[in-house]
């Protein structure tokens, strides 16, 4: 059974899971009105990520027994100053995820909840990719960014991005 702090927990970060899911469209659609297809592709694979990791924890709280309450995410932003800016802004998101990852196995620790610090251990070792994935293009995009025909090779890049459906998936 779960623990009631733990649950609560969860559902906070389900709800941000989804506002992650929710920022990463809102920069496909940034991107897709530059004219830049590939970097707005990559979005919306990286938010069709974020669900599964929202479903992922979903799954969890069922099978613990617990409840899922949803609750309203937040507007995301709308606008950035440049390619860098945005995915600048992917890295500090996924920055503070990371945290809020950080956090929830620092509760099930305390809590001794062995089962939940299991599940967050992929959660954990999740968040390193997904930082340095964003500290990737972050790179690739400063060296780019003054140079349209790089900026355009970039794209293509990026367009190349393919989103897996987890095996672990069921919804
Ligand atoms: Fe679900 Fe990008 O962390």
């Amino acid at each position: 059974m779960l623990n009631e702090k733990m649950e609560a927990a969860i559902n906070g970060q389900i709800n941000a899971e989804i506002y992650s899911s929710y920022l990463y469209m809102s920069m496909a659609t940034w991107f897709d009105a530059q004219s830049l297809p590939g970097m707005a592709h990559w979005m919306r694979v990286q938010a069709q990520e974020e669900w599964t990791h929202a479903i992922k924890f979903y799954n969890f709280v069922n099978e613990r027994g617990g409840r899922v309450i949803l609750s309203a995410i937040e507007g995301p932003e709308t606008e950035w100053d440049n390619p860098l800016a945005v995915f600048q802004a992917v890295a500090e998101h996924e920055a503070k995820v990371t945290g809020l990852i950080n956090g929830l196995m620092d509760l099930a620790l305390e809590l001794k909840d062995h089962a939940s610090s299991s599940f967050l251990q992929w959660f954990v070792d999740e968040q390193v990719e997904e930082e340095s994935s964003a500290a990737d293009v972050v790179g690739q995009m400063k060296l780019a960014q003054d140079n349209p025909s790089a900026l355009l090779m970039l794209d293509k890049e990026l367009a190349a991005r393919v989103f897996n459906m987890p095996v672990w998936l069921t919804i």
